[in-house]
């Protein structure tokens, strides 16, 4: 059985707890830099080695985001399969946190797709090594999404310049109208642009378009609307062999995780001359809010290291124009380097 191809992560543990339910497992891949931190994805899994491969692959992605980010923290990853059923959530919840406590500070979960407040304040019954809970004040904390959401916005402002689009008379394709692409379509429409919505939830994506006066499209089709920009926004995998030569968009940037199938897919849009903004580059200001609550610093420091994500997105992008590279190889290299860094500083 194959459960994890690649690079293995630094540990793996498996998280198993009949009572309430619990399965899934908790990646840490590297504390080079620190507490490996990332948040805790709740979802249906076909079977384990599709669960293991995520987390594993996700949990590396939190390593480069957040070296690329400037933290002091390693990368990880929850994922915890979604149980068919009735079940306690809090109680499912509280028993994860347990599992976080027993590793001693090592991993630091937060919120991820399917996972809220509610269920950090459960995990917080049981540890303290957790995020994303209620703000207070001019302390960071709360939601990671609206953050996130500003990252990707300046991001797509960033790459619309260097692509020569206005984004205010811009078309912009937003696939997941979920708790960033929410906020990302609201940031957009607010500054001019038309916006185009799809999700698998209807409902959720005709409600949105409401409010906002914007069309949806239904979820098959994003990929091949008449749009400048393409914002992922729902899963990953979603850049591949079938998606790519579909594309009208000249810009890809969106909040997903891990939106190439496979590295290759960055050449792929590149040689179509589609701009692609590193995923885990653009959509690093959830979990730079999350880091800033568990270190106890304030909504203006988030602000801060949030503006610095578009400016090194055109920088990677520039570098990658002119070394003839796809911008997700740049970003991965700049990522690793300052992991190896660290481990020299630490050995
Ligand atoms: P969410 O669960 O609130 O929203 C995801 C939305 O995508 C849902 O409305 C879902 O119905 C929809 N969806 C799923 N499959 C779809 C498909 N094939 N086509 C169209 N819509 C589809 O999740 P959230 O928090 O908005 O996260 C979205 C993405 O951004 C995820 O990949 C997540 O890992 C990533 N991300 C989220 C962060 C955050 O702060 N919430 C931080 C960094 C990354």
């Amino acid at each position: 059985m194959v459960w994890v191809s690649g690079d293995l992560p630094q540990c793996l543990h498996v998280l198993n707890d009949e009572e309430t339910g619990l399965r899934g497992v908790i990646a840490v891949d590297s504390t080079a830099l620190g507490p490996a931190a990332g948040g805790t994805r709740f979802w249906s899994y076909a079977d384990s080695n599709a669960l293991v491969a995520d987390a594993v692959r996700l949990a590396r992605g939190m390593s480069y985001k957040n070296a690329l980010a400037g933290l002091p923290f390693g990368g990880g990853k929850a994922v915890l399969q979604r149980p068919t059923g009735d079940y306690d959530r809090t109680a499912l919840f509280a028993a994860f946190g347990k599992a976080v406590e027993r590793l001693g500070g090592t991993y630091v979960t937060a919120e991820d797709v399917g996972t809220g407040v509610a269920d950090m304040r459960a995990v917080r019954a049981s540890t303290s090594f957790v995020a994303g809970l209620d703000a207070s004040g001019a302390a960071a904390g709360g939601d990671p999404s609206p953050w996130t959401a500003l990252g990707v916005f300046e991001s797509l402002r960033a790459a619309a310049d260097l692509a020569g689009i206005d984004l205010s008379g811009a078309r912009v394709a937003v696939q997941g109208a979920g708790n960033v692409g929410a906020h990302l379509c609201r940031l957009v429409a607010r500054h001019g642009a038309e916006v185009i919505v799809a999700d698998v939830d209807e409902a959720r994506a005709q409600a949105l378009a409401l409010e906002l006066g914007a069309r949806t499209v239904a979820a098959d089709d994003i990929f091949g609307v008449d749009a400048d920009i393409l914002a992922p926004c729902a899963l990953g995998g979603i850049l591949n062999d079938l998606t790519i030569p579909r594309l009208r968009a000249r810009i890809v940037c969106g909040a997903a995780n891990n939106q190439l199938a496979e590295d290759r897919h960055g050449e792929a849009l590149r040689r179509r001359g589609i701009l692609y903004a590193p995923d885990y580059l653009v959509n690093a200001g959830g979990i730079i809010n999350v880091c800033a609550e568990y270190l106890g610093e304030s909504t203006s420091q988030v602000q801060r290291r949030i503006a610095m994500i578009a400016p090194r997105l055109e920088e990677i992008v520039r570098s990658a124009e002119e070394q003839g590279l796809s911008t997700n190889l740049v970003a991965d290299d700049r990522a690793r380097k300052a992991i190896a860094a660290a481990r020299c500083v630490a050995a």
